[in-house]
């Protein structure tokens, strides 16, 4: 039987105080938490936190992509209309498409949450092979919106010939192409 193959995961806070030191970081280990609850596959961890630089930003996602074999970003913070929210920036300059759907679907089912989710740019995007996917920085939108979009990221994944990615379909049902295994 061959090897599966190998999934690695990057978390990438991007927060000037947490990067300090300065505030604890509640958004990595929220999608920490997340996905240990929502996947049912083997997976590695590779979690950074950062400040709110782009160049710095962007190297992090590239090198979490292209060098550590993530198949899936999932960044937090930096989103909204602060001078030095900058993370949808970074994202956009790394990824070689955008994907508008993910960005526009949790905006849409925040909203009904809280009014000011309409202040998140977070997008989303394939660098590589990887998935890159923004939430904004309050630990309470990380479930929030990967509800929202959970279901399509195992379909996505294997349409960029990433690894396999099987989730607890008790949580929910992923998307799957007619025909894709
Ligand atoms: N989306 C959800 N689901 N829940 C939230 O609490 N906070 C909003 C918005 N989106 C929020 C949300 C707020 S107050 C801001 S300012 C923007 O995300 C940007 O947050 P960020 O700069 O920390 O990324």
């Amino acid at each position: 039987m061959s090897e599966p193959s190998r999934i690695a995961i990057g978390i990438l806070t991007v927060s000037d105080r947490a990067s300090r030191g300065e505030y604890e970081d509640r958004g990595g280990p929220a999608i920490r938490s997340y996905l240990e609850e929502v996947l049912t596959c083997p997976w590695e961890l590779v979690a950074v936190v950062v400040p709110d630089e782009t160049d710095l930003i962007a190297a992090t996602i590239s090198n979490m992509c292209n060098r550590d074999g993530c198949c899936l970003v999932i960044t937090t913070g930096g989103t909204g209309p602060a001078p030095r929210d900058v993370t949808p920036e970074a994202t956009e300059r790394v990824c070689q498409k955008l994907l508008p759907g993910f960005g526009e679907r949790m905006r849409a089912v925040s909203i009904e949450k809280v009014p000011t989710a309409i202040l998140s740019r977070q997008v989303a995007g394939i660098c590589g092979q990887a998935l890159v996917l923004n939430l904004p920085g309050n630990p309470r939108a990380i479930a929030e919106c990967l509800d929202a979009v959970f279901p399509a990221i195992p379909d996505c994944i294997d349409l960029t010939d990433g690894p396999q990615i099987t989730t607890n379909d008790a949580r929910f049902t992923p998307y799957r192409r007619p025909g894709a295994s």
